[in-house]
Formats: C-alpha cells, sequence, structure tokens
C-alpha cells in the first residue's frame, strides 16, 4: 500500500498554481489503486504567516471547497484539518529534539527573511518569531504521522522533503532499534512544478501575482489573465512566446499539440489580446463544471465542516496508533 499526501497553507484564496502544482496531481495519484491518500489544509501553518483570524478561516473554507470542487472523494480519501489532528503537535516536539538547528538555519524561508534584514542593515532576526524558524519540522511531522511515501508538491516546496529525509532519519537511528519507525517520504514534482504568475515570477501569494482558481467566477479569472505583464507589440507583430507567462500558462492546460500550435500563432503575429482570451477559453474548459461544485460548497460551509471533522476521525485513529509507538520507542512510555 502506497500513502500519499499533501496539504495547502490557509491563508489566501487557492489560486492556479496551488491547482496545477498540487491538487490535479494529489488527485490524479489519489485514484490509482493500492494508493492511501492523505490531504489536508494546513491551517496551523497559516498561523505563522497570517495573524488575521476572518482571512484564516474564510481561506480555509475556499481551500477545502477548491478540494472538493476539483474532485476530491472523501470517502476515498483523509481529508482533514491539520488542526483537528493534534497529534502532530505532539510528534512535532518529538521531532524538534531531535533537529539540530543548524539544519534550520539552511531553511529558505528563515534564509530569505535574515538575508534581507542584513541588507537593510537591521537586526538579522527582526520580525523571525519561532514558527517561521520552525516551519519545516511541522511540515515533516505533517508527514512523517502518516508514513507517507509520496508527497506530490510544487518545486518551492523541495526542500522542506529533503528537510524531513533528513529528520526522520536521525530519529529512525536514534530510536529504530534497527527498524524504520518513520518512514521516509519522496517528493514527486509534477512538469509544472513552477507555474508562472502575472510578472512571470513563481504565481505565489507572497508576491500578489496570482489567479485565482474559483473565486469570481470567470470573471475573476479573465481579470486575471488580463492583467499578466506582455510587452507593446500590436496584433500581427511577431511575438515572442516565452517573453512572457501566457504560454506556459496555457501549456498547463492544454495538450502538446494544442499548445504547439498556439505557440506558431504567437510567433506569426497573434495578439495580445487574443491571445488572452484564448487562454481564459481554455482554462474554463477545465475549470467551469469543477466552479459550479465550488459554489455551492461556499455556499453550504456547514457541510464543508462536517466533511473535514469526518476525515479527522478516521485520520485521527492511525495518528494516535502511530505516536503510541513512539511514546514508546522515545521512553515517555513503557518499561524498559
Ligand atoms: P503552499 O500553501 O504555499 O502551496 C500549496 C501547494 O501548491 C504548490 N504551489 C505551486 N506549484 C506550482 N507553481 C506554483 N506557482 C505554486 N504555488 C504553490 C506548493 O508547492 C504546494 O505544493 N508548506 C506547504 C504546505 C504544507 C505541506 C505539508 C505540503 C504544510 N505541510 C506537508 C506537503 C506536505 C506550503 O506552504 O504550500
Amino acid at each position: 500500500q502506497q500513502r500519499i499526501l499533501t496539504g495547502i497553507t490557509t491563508t489566501g484564496i487557492p489560486h492556479l498554481g496551488n491547482y496545477v502544482g498540487a491538487i490535479r496531481p494529489a488527485i490524479a495519484a489519489s485514484s490509482a489503486s493500492g494508493v492511501e491518500s492523505f490531504f489536508f489544509l494546513a491551517d496551523y501553518h497559516g498561523l505563522i504567516k497570517c495573524d488575521d483570524p476572518v482571512r484564516l478561516s474564510r481561506s480555509r473554507v475556499e481551500i477545502a471547497a477548491a478540494w472538493l470542487a476539483s474532485g476530491l472523494d472523501p470517502e476515498r480519501t483523509y481529508f482533514y484539518r491539520q488542526s483537528d489532528v493534534p497529534e502532530t503537535l505532539e510528534l512535532y516536539w518529538l521531532l524538534t529534539c531531535v533537529t539540530a538547528k543548524g539544519l534550520m538555519n539552511r531553511a529558505h524561508a528563515y534564509k530569505a527573511a535574515t538575508d534581507s534584514n542584513e541588507a537593510e542593515g537591521e537586526d538579522i532576526d527582526a520580525g523571525v518569531t519561532m514558527g517561521l524558524f520552525c516551519y519545516p519540522i511541522l511540515m515533516a511531522a505533517d508527514i512523517l504521522l502518516f508514513n507517507a511515501h509520496k508527497v506530490p508538491v510544487g518545486r518551492d516546496q523541495l526542500q522542506h522533503l529533503e528537510m524531513t529525509r533528513d529528520i526522520a532519519q536521525r530519529f529512525n537511528q536514534l530510536f529504530g532499534n534497527g527498524k524504520e519507525l518513520l518512514t521516509l517520504p519522496e517528493a514527486v514534482v509534477g512538469e509544472q512544478a513552477v507555474l508562472p504568475g502575472l510578472d512571470g515570477r513563481k504565481m505565489s501569494k507572497s508576491y500578489g501575482n496570482t489567479i485565482p482558481l474559483f473565486a469570481g467566477g470567470r470573471d475573476g479569472l479573465s481579470a486575471g489573465v488580463m492583467k499578466i505583464v506582455t510587452d507593446s507589440k500590436l496584433p500581427g507583430e511577431p511575438k515572442d512566446p516565452d517573453a512572457n507567462p501566457i504560454l506556459t500558462l496555457y501549456s498547463a492546460f492544454a495538450g502538446a499539440d494544442e499548445s504547439a500550435a498556439f505557440r506558431a500563432e504567437l510567433a506569426s503575429g497573434l495578439g495580445w489580446g487574443e491571445a488572452k482570451s484564448r487562454l481564459v477559453q481554455c482554462i474554463e474548459r477545465e475549470l467551469a463544471p469543477m466552479r459550479e461544485r465550488y459554489e455551492s460548497l461556499m455556499a453550504a460551509p456547514a457541510k464543508v465542516e462536517e466533511i473535514l471533522l469526518a476525515g479527522a476521525d478516521k485520520a485521527r485513529a492511525l495518528a494516535r496508533a502511530l505516536l503510541e509507538e513512539l511514546r514508546d520507542a522515545v521512553g515517555l512510555r513503557g518499561f524498559s
């Protein structure tokens, strides 16, 4: 039995990058036979970046509805909110006690914060919370709590997966007695491992360059696509198809032949306005049927809540069993 697991932080509106990098490949992988899937809303992680309770709770419903609308079947998967499985935090502590501080010093998010403080002549740790510093350990706990084998993620999460393996290995060495108490997970990075946003950089909540997945309906999608930055070449003038993210976004929703044809049309002078409306049509083909489900789920948050609580019940039973084993292994319980 292969276990796949992935999570999304509940701090903003789900965007095309989340869908293409994580939701779509995760749901596709979960339909294979012999696979058990764990998909969750990383709301403890959300607290690290967000101190606005209204935004956090709204984002949770939006992300849950996005997963369900995209085809996640809560009967066949473990679908839960991280904070409904508090065993996560106990494992987090067990892992924290074996994680070298030096490993955390190298984490990208922490380094980015300290580098920018240094460049501005501030104290290097200004504004850095312990939550941010220990973020990778919490993510390791999410993954190791269910002994996941495969973790579908975008490329930005690869370092966290490597750290998870390091931490698990250390834990096994110390307490495993020759046994692999914790499974070493592998990242699964798809073809569209980094979907670009409006300005060509990685589509990301923190860059403010996202295109919403379902929010705002077709108009929201269209308004997002219209904001993609292009050059000022006129219709009829040949375009560089790689000069902005339009073609890459198109390819994320179209087959190889269709994308090659679109590339050729851009090169031979298709206007940017027309190119953008083709991009909207192409994305809509896949998203329109899902958006109806999304809207009806958003109108029924109590139903979403019920699904999440039922998922957490199932997940907790597994989490408790693993923790009992780990409590014995480290000496918190049992006799030697
Ligand atoms: P988060 O919430 O930033 O993003 C959720 C998922 O979406 C992917 N993603 C992208 N993929 C391709 N192109 C993009 N532009 C793009 N933007 C986002 C991310 O790579 C991620 O897979 N730490 C995680 C959440 C998390 C998690 C976990 C993931 C917490 N615990 C355990 C896996 C397993 C995060 O911040 O992702």
